[in-house]
């Protein structure tokens, strides 16, 4: 990567739309969070903790996921959680950022839903103050778990229904189709929430979790979904709903080595909408935005113009007031036109 081109990724006006709180547990966190809960860690090191980060696919990286989650207990071990994701992100220029976070995996040991939502609500008016980032919540449905077991997760968020801007599904998608959670999707939109669910990448039955999410649950997102460019029919159907995909390039080279440039291309060549995100990543070699966005631009070769058609995806279909929108992309404009002046 040249100077320039690195110096153009670190200072564009970023927003992320698809980023795990859970997944931002960092190795440092975890040494402290065991050590003030008193919890036993199987490592003695931040190294050997990040030593053990070895996965192949979904299901192994969710392991050490719901591990890490263990270690998540008070309303504060939930603020400094996000505090310092936020901290981070704002460092890269990240202006705006829509987090998941799971809350079934939390309740599920016994943590209140309060003192998980309570914390970080906490966490991201602090960030707002002292480093001006932006931030907004959406809800995860865990999709191994029941559709009750989700519809119970939604009656415990109604009084927080203001901090949830909308919901999502996560986790463990083998015959974990969206329209197991219908119901539950249904409610979520009838109460003004939005809404997007994941179709991982190379999942069994990809194609038609892909459909329902387009037809069925009429999600306004779809988390990952490169498997769309399988299916000509389902790239016409994308393209018809502009609907925009949150692409995580750090969990898809562990799953398709070496498939960054084609899967890029592809979709930008698709004509579909796609944004670059981290996903988890404190699990993924703290690759946050700026790194993912290097990455992305090492492996596909992404001009300057695509990293801004990208960064204004982000923005122009992130769910904020058309004011705040506005914001954004002024800002972006005005570093484009920057840009452009000094080249
Ligand atoms: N996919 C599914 N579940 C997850 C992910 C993901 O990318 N990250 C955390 N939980
Ligand atoms: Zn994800």
């Amino acid at each position: 990567m040249t100077g320039s081109i690195a110096a153009f990724i670190d200072a564009l006006p970023k927003a992320e739309l698809h980023v795990h709180l859970e997944g931002t547990l960092e190795a440092s966190l975890k040494m402290d969070l065991a050590r003030r809960n008193d919890h036993p860690l199987k490592e003695s090191s931040e190294e050997a903790i990040r030593a053990g980060y070895i996965y192949h696919d979904l299901l192994s990286f969710l392991s050490l996921y719901y591990e890490g989650v263990e270690l998540l207990l008070t309303e504060n071990d939930f603020y400094d959680l996000c505090y310092q994701y936020l901290r981070k992100s704002a460092s890269q220029n990240v202006l705006y950022t829509e987090m998941f976070f799971d809350p079934q995996l939390h309740t599920r040991r016994g943590i209140p839903f309060a003192t998980v939502i309570t914390g970080i609500t906490r966490a991201r008016e602090a960030a707002e103050r002292d480093f001006g980032i932006r931030s907004q919540l959406i809800m995860c449905f865990v999709r191994e778990m029941s559709a009750e077991s989700a519809d119970e997760t939604f009656t415990q968020a109604l009084p927080y229904l203001d901090d949830i801007v909308g919901v999502g599904l996560d986790s463990y998608e083998t015959g974990n189709p969206p329209a197991k959670f219908a119901q539950v999707f249904a409610r979520a939109r009838a109460a003004g929430l939005h809404l997007t669910m994941h179709c991982d990448l190379d999942q069994e039955n990809t194609h038609e979790h892909i459909r329902q999410a387009l037809d069925d649950l009429a999600s306004e997102r779809i988390d990952h979904g490169l498997n769309v460019l399988d299916r000509p029919e389902l790239i016409a159907r994308a393209r018809e709903r502009d609907i925009v995909f949150t692409i995580c390039p750090s969990p898809n080279d562990v799953i398709r080595p070496g498939c960054g440039r084609r899967d890029l291309r592809g979709m930008l060549d698709a004509g579909l909408r796609i944004t670059i995100n981290s996903d988890d990543p404190g699990y993924m070699n703290s690759a946050y935005m700026t790194e993912c966005l290097r990455s992305a631009q090492e492996t596909a070769d992404l001009t300057r113009a695509e990293l801004l058609a990208i960064s204004r995806n982000a923005f122009a279909s992130a769910w904020i007031s058309d004011a705040e929108r506005s914001h954004y992309l002024e800002a972006l404009d005005r570093f484009a036109a920057l840009q452009a002046e000094e080249a």
